[in-house]
């Protein structure tokens, strides 16, 4: 066990190129003490102990919220998602949440961001990226999918990567400047524990027009999908909002069968609909986000 590699290990070393660190504000899922790293293993005072793995990331999902087997995101639906972001189509919103999360900080101040529903880790890295190397940045990456984890870890050793649920974050309380949630399962009360009151959540959810074109080839009639902004959320207030739209042009059968794959509408199209976009060889999406900034409500 003491030659189990952990992500501060590999990261002690590339420190030395980087001011990228792995975020170790760290709790226990069964009693919520905070751990310590030894050896390769974070460890609580009454004695939990969880290994990082070999493959570099730890599996802080307690049971009681694991409510299947193999909770998340499949092994396919993540590699689908790998490729499709690896070929750079989803890029200008990357670089919309990097700007939000760096924008407003000056630029020596280490900013602590935690990715909720990290998926494999696309935009914590093209965050990283975007830092450059003169902004200090530390980071997590949560998923409940040991997948996504998995694939995050292989592809980036500089982050903490944990399989975690939203609903129970193995992060400390009052810890995180920024929180991202980007197409995933908010639990608000949840994140307004671990954001230090001058911190912020990034939001990113679907708009009116998300994947319209693809839609519109696998479901009959489309829903009108509704253009109302959801600018309360329990215990947040909005401080700014944009929109996220760009078109992208995807040549060839197989990248429109990843982008189907990474979408719920691969599961909820009916099969003739699901059909007709497997066969497509070339469409053109229109990529329609909302990124919502939020702020923990303080009484003033
Ligand atoms: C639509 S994907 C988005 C992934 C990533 N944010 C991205 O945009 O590439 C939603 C992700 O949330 C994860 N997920 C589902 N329920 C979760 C939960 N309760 N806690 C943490 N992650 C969860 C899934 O495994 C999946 O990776
Ligand atoms: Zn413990």
């Amino acid at each position: 066990m003491g030659q189990t590699p952990s992500w501060s290990q590999a990261c002690q070393c590339e420190l030395r190129f980087t001011l990228i660190t792995p975020f170790t504000d760290l709790l226990c899922p069964l009693d919520s003490q905070p751990l310590g790293v030894s050896d390769g293993s974070w460890r609580c005072p009454s004695g939990h102990s969880f290994d990082v793995s070999r493959r570099g990331y730890v599996n802080l999902l307690a049971v009681q919220n694991k409510r299947s087997r193999d909770p998340g995101d499949s092994r396919e639906m993540v590699a689908a998602r790998a490729r499709f972001l690896k070929a750079g189509h989803y890029r200008p919103l990357a670089a919309a949440v990097a700007r939000n999360v760096l924008g407003s900080t000056p630029l020596v101040d280490p900013l602590t961001c935690i990715d909720a529903g990290c998926g494999e880790g696309y935009y914590l890295r093209e965050l990283a990226t975007a830092a450059g190397a003169s902004r200090p940045l530390t980071l997590g990456g949560v998923d409940i999918s040991k997948w996504a984890v998995q694939e995050a870890a292989r592809q980036d050793r500089r982050a903490a990567w944990m399989v975690a649920s939203n609903a129970r974050l193995p992060v400390a309380g009052k810890s995180v400047d920024r929180l991202l949630c980007l197409f995933g399962f908010p639990v608000f009360a949840e994140f307004a524990r671990v954001l230090k009151p001058t911190g912020e959540l990034l939001l990113a959810e679907a708009g009116p027009s998300h994947l319209q074109e693809l839609r519109e080839v696998i479901y009959p009639t489309l829903k009108q999908k509704s253009t109302a902004v959801h600018s309360t959320h329990a215990g947040f207030y909005l401080r700014a909002e944009e929109t996220v739209r760009f078109q992208v042009l995807l040549q060839g059968n197989a990248v429109i069968a990843d982008l189907l794959a990474m979408t719920p509408h691969m599961h909820r199209a009916p099969p003739e609909g699901r059909a007709a976009a497997l066969a497509l060889t070339e469409l053109q999406v229109t990529v329609d986000v909302r990124l919502q900034q939020l702020v923990i409500n303080s009484p003033r």
